[in-house]
């Protein structure tokens, strides 16, 4: 790529200034992006019984004095229940008999219970789909007049052994309506893609988000499932578990640095409350293409996530046998796309990807592309007026020594 051409250039000539500018960004960074760095991560799809298609996943990464614990299930609505402790020796314990009864409180638990230090849930609600035809503004919202959502508690998810690839530490949910009268989902499906990291690290796929051990990148794709309009956007009601009686706004954060997003100047993040927290985050694109590039690039909007009653909610198992039924939720809608330009209905095709993590959402540092653009900037003045004082300090030298020998 010519990023790095003009990168190497950078250092030859700016290298002073690259230096200092890389030491403010590394001492603004918070600490979490600095963290400990790598994790033992394990995937494990625990099965309610030997061979029955109803299981867990269940991702435990072990860090040096922590345990992360992300537990995704598909009994009800697509839920993750996120548990940090302060050890590394903590486990799951799942009671499926109690899991799968009318009250299943209790029937998750990490042990031991005195070393959590967060524990949070999200449950995906269901799939919005609206008939943009008419909206000329690409900010309306809704974004057009709304068909029934689909329920995604009356999916039903294909078996997530299937898909579990202990290499790339990632693992698959594939769904699609039990009832479909219509046949919108005789060939399309809904995937909830997820993986985690052993390291710090980028995923070549845009949007290519930073992530860290800490983190895990849920991937959704709605792929050849026919829409009901022409002109069909898409979007997704997804509820946090609330923390206190208010709801945690969107943060916004701005860039000036798209090299890994090309035309995304913006991260947008979801803070559960305060320090130890944990959080969602996600660059406002979705792609209306498998291999996303700018040519796909669709906006995503977010409602500002509010409080919903538990009863509004489609009850999540797992989110009661972790959290017991007493819950308050925060509920937002993500939308994808605009009424014009790429969307789904080129491909029948979309997707999107998030960030799910425990402590400081990783923050992009500026590349090195962008970096080494800024050396040059600023590194080329730099040199002339170097090289202007060279030439005034040299003609001084002969200058004074010219009278000395006088
Ligand atoms: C882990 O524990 C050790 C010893 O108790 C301590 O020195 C270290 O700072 C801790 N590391 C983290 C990342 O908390
Ligand atoms: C699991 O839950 C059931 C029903 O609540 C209970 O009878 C059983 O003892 C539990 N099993 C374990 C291993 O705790
Ligand atoms: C769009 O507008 C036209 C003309 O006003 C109207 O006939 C049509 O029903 C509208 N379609 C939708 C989906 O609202
Ligand atoms: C599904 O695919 C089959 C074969 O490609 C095609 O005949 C059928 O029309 C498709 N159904 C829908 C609803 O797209
Ligand atoms: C959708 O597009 C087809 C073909 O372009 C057209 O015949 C049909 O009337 C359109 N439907 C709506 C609801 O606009
Ligand atoms: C999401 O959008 C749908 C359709 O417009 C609406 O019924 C629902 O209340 C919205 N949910 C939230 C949490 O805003």
């Amino acid at each position: 790529m010519c990023g790095r051409g003009q990168l190497r250039w950078g250092w030859g000539h700016g290298a002073p200034t690259l230096t200092l500018l890389f030491s403010l960004l590394v001492s603004a960074a918070p600490s979490g992006v600095l963290g400990e760095g790598t994790r033992q991560v394990s995937l494990q799809v625990i099965p309610s019984c030997p061979g029955c298609p109803q299981s867990l996943l269940h991702i435990r990464a072990v860090g040096a004095n922590s345990t992360l614990h992300y537990v995704w299930g598909s009994l009800g609505p697509p839920a993750v229940v996120l548990v940090a402790t302060d050890t590394p020796l903590s486990v799951l314990s799942v009671n499926w008999s109690r899991l799968l009864s009318p009250e299943p409180d209790g029937g998750l638990t990490v042990l031991p219970k005195d070393s959590i230090q967060f524990s949070s849930a999200l449950v995906f609600t269901r799939l919005l789909e609206f008939d943009s035809t008419n909206i000329s503004e690409a900010t309306a919202d809704p974004p057009g007049k709304p068909y029934p959502p689909y329920s995604l508690a009356n999916f039903s998810w294909n078996n997530i052994n299937d898909s579990l690839d202990p290499v790339t530490l990632s693992a698959m949910f594939q769904g699609h309506p039990v009832d479909d009268p219509t046949g919108a989902f005789a060939n399309g499906s809904l995937a909830f893609k997820v993986q985690a990291f052993s390291r710090p690290g980028r995923p070549t796929q845009a949007p290519r988000l930073l992530h860290t051990a800490d983190t895990c990148q849920l991937e959704v794709a709605l792929v050849g499932a026919s829409a009901r309009g022409n002109h069909s956007l898409f979007g997704l009601e997804v509820a946090m578990l609330g923390h206190g009686p208010d709801c945690p706004s969107v943060q916004e954060q701005r860039s000036i640095d798209d090299e890994y997003a090309p035309a995304v100047f913006q991260l947008d993040h979801v803070l559960w409350g305060s320090d130890p927290s944990g959080f969602v985050q996600w660059r406002p694109v979705a792609f209306s293409q498998k291999q996303g590039g700018r040519e796909s690039a669709l906006p995503c909007q977010a409602s500002p996530p509010h409080p919903t009653q538990a009863y509004s909610v489609p009850p999540s198992p797992i989110v009661q046998a972790f959290f017991g039924s007493q819950n308050n939720f925060c509920a937002f809608n993500l939308t994808f796309g605009a009424p014009t330009g790429p969307g789904y209905w080129d491909q029948h095709y979309l997707s999107w990807s998030m960030l799910l993590g425990v402590g400081h959402p990783p923050v992009d540092a500026l590349s090195p592309l962008v970096l080494g653009i800024m050396a040059v900037a600023l590194g080329a003045p730099g040199l002339m007026l170097l090289g202007g004082g060279l030439v005034l300090l040299l003609s001084h030298r002969q200058h004074s020594e010219y009278q000395s020998i006088n």
